[in-house]
């Protein structure tokens, strides 16, 4: 059974051992390194591509694994818990890039882009939020204007996770601002278009190894046959797409809170003090048991939620719920495991320090833990 979770079958347990052995090998070799250097991690990404892992719910005909969201989530937890740069790359994709394309896109959308996508042939990123529109994506500004075969996009978009690398871009933009959230549209953009650049790379806390732009849209054609869905249903796909987005990043913090409690457990049980290793030490001890059990917790409501969405269920509640309990499990775990370290693990030299700077921007992006309160709110309220 992994990790307590009833409904462990074999193909589960054989993406696990898969994912296990290569990230063990692969990739938390390198994470430090990523992490310095603030290198994209190609070959690695290229490598989980060609395991499949670029897009696991994606059916076999269109390029995926046609594995369900509980094995994207179990596998996105083992990558992340490696690197969490690696891990947020990977769900942008998965969640963000190739599951809306597989919900609202015509046959032939699905032939073109997301076949290569779901290959990891392709990188995608997901471009909603703006200078002046972050939580709230219905106040977006920028601008596709109607033009003969197309549509003429101007604007910028800020805070783009795989911006710099991206080949294809998921781009939200208005048709009139002055209408609000019904003139939101859904653009498939491909990055090599004219009028489209990298205008900005921030530098981060944490997640070091992977991009975060500000994109620049000068008057780029976007061709008729690029719309996904249909003009007005923009907000919409992009808020339907965020649900499942949120389980991705639920996953990438319950594996950097994995990363924290292990290198906890393995410090006490090595470092000694009084005479004996500290994990003898009931203080100690409590400190596991409080890391242990909040990272169980929210393992077993970010599954819930994955299920629902597997079932066919409602499950926007849960999914915020689940990115609500993680994140903040992510940033507290990580923050004991600093404390259990004593001054070694506010150094760099141990693991701990990296998980909790990766483990902040879980509270933050994909919608904030005061947004993921008030969906869940708004849902209990409604009575979901
Ligand atoms: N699925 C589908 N449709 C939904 C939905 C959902 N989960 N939630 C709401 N909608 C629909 C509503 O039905 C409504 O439609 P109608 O107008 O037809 O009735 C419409 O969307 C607006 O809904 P609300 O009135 O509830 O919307 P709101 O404006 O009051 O606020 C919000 C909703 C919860 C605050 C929402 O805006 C939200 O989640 N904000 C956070 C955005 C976010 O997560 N941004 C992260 C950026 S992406 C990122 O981080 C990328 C990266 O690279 C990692």
């Amino acid at each position: 059974m992994i990790n307590g979770w009833p409904e462990s079958d074999e193909s589960k347990q054989m993406l696990m051992d898969q994912v296990r052995s290569f990230v063990r090998a692969k990739v938390a070799p390198e994470a430090k390194r990523l992490d310095e250097s603030g290198e994209f991690p190609t070959e690695i990404v290229q490598q989980l591509g060609e395991m499949g892992l670029m897009g696991i719910m994606i059916p076999e005909e269109f390029g995926g694994s046609g594995m369900d969201t509980v094995s994207y989530a179990m596998a996105l937890e083992e990558v992340s818990a490696a690197c969490a740069s690696t891990g947020v790359i990977m769900s942008v994709n998965n969640s963000l890039v190739c599951y809306p394309i597989f919900a609202y896109g015509t046959p032939e959308q699905k032939q073109k882009w997301l076949i290569p996508l779901a290959r990891g042939e392709k990188l995608g990123c997901f471009a909603l939020s703006e200078p002046g529109a972050g939580s709230d994506p219905a106040g977006l500004r920028c601008t596709a204007k109607k033009i003969a075969g197309g549509y003429e996009v101007s604007g910028t978009k800020n805070w783009i996770t795989n911006g710099r690398e991206a080949d294809t871009c998921i781009l939200f933009a208005t048709l009139d601002p002055t209408l609000g959230s019904k003139a939101i549209v859904t653009l498939i953009v491909d990055t090599q278009s004219k009028g489209f650049s990298v205008a900005k790379l921030e530098d981060k806390l944490g997640i070091c190894a992977s991009s975060t732009a500000q994109l620049f849209f000068d008057s780029v054609f976007v061709p008729d046959d690029c719309l996904l869905g249909k003009e007005g249903q923009g907000l919409k796909i992009a808020l339907s797409t965020l649900d499942g987005g949120r389980i991705g990043i639920a996953s990438q913090a319950l594996g950097i809170a994995k990363c924290a409690l292990d290198a906890s457990k393995k410090f006490a049980s090595e470092r000694e003090q009084f005479g004996a290793p500290i994990s003898k030490l009931q203080a100690i001890q409590f400190h596991i048991a409080d890391m242990a059990t909040r990272l169980q917790g929210a393992r077993l409501l970010t599954w819930s939620a994955a299920r629902l969405k597997d079932q066919g269920q409602r499950y926007t509640k849960d999914a915020a719920m689940a990115k609500l309990a993680a994140s903040e499990a992510a940033m507290w775990i990580s923050t004991k495991a600093i404390q259990v370290h004593g001054g070694y693990g506010y150094t760099k030299d141990y693991v701990v320090e990296r998980n909790f700077r990766d483990a902040k921007i879980t509270e933050i992006y994909e919608g904030t833990s005061e947004i993921q309160r008030i969906v869940i709110a708004a849902q209990e309220l409604a009575g979901f």
